[in-house]
């Protein structure tokens, strides 16, 4: 059967970073809601030109637009063993979607882990976070690559995303707690809610996420 996993935390959390690699060691497609939006975004498609405002505000995108593009993605055949979610759901409404379309492709959520890390420290590593147009993710003082400014990866190029601004960010914080944060009573009445401290470095976080992956 195909496993699907869903990584939940606040923005700036490590979600895209660990995202990358687990998706890798295990062979999984890695579906990350907000590089789907930001492709659409770059490509200016209708999809793109909607959610625009949205992300730049740090408000969530509504839930018909963002379940219908997760659903197109999820359908495709590259999934058929399962994927890694990143950043959907979002809400409760996404969650009992997200449990509909796996129900009929007869599959269902593994495990929701949670990368737990407290507000204050979120801003400093969204403030110096760079990626890459391929989502590589590193950070100027925390993950710094061997050339700033150049993805040690792929050798592309690095920017700041435009919605890591100070105010945007606080808006995203409030916006993960008010309507975000019901997901973590949602999966743990479910029993498949696993906590991670996201406050170590990223191997160890790394380490923890790995474990709780080979318990299920
Ligand atoms: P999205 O792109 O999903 O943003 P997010 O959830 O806010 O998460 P981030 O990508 O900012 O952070 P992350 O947890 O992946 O952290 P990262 O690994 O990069 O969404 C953007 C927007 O799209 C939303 O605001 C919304 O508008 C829209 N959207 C997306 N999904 C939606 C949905 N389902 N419904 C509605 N709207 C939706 O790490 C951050 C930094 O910290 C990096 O620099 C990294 O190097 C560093 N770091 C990582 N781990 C550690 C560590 N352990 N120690 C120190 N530094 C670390």
């Amino acid at each position: 059967m195909a496993k699907f996993y869903v990584l939940i935390g606040p923005p700036g959390a490590g979600k895209g970073t660990q995202a990358k690699i687990i998706a890798e060691k295990y062979n999984l497609v890695h579906i990350s809601s907000g590089d789907l939006f930001r492709e659409n975004l770059k490509n200016q498609t209708e999809l793109g030109k909607l959610a625009q405002g949205f992300m730049t505000r740090g408000e969530l995108v509504p839930d018909d637009v963002t379940i219908g593009m997760v659903r197109e993605r999820i359908s495709r055949p590259d999934c058929k063993n399962g994927a890694l979610l990143d950043g959907f759901p979002r809400t409760p409404a996404q969650a009992d979607a997200l449990a509909v379309m796996l129900k009929e492709f007869g599959s269902k959520v593994e495990l929701v882990p949670l990368i737990d890390v407290p507000a204050k420290d979120l801003i400093e590593r969204l403030s110096g976070r760079w990626t890459c147009k391929e989502g590589h993710v590193f950070h100027e003082k925390f993950n710094p690559p061997q050339k700033a400014g150049i993805c040690d990866i792929d050798g592309s190029e690095l920017y700041q995303r435009e919605d890591d601004k100070k105010a945007t960010v606080e808006n995203r914080i409030k916006v993960y707690t008010e309507q975000t944060a019901p997901l973590i009573e949602y999966y743990g009445n479910r029993k498949l809610l696993v906590k991670i401290d996201g406050t170590k470095p990223i191997d160890a976080v790394t380490k923890e996420l790995l474990s709780a992956i080979e318990k299920v």
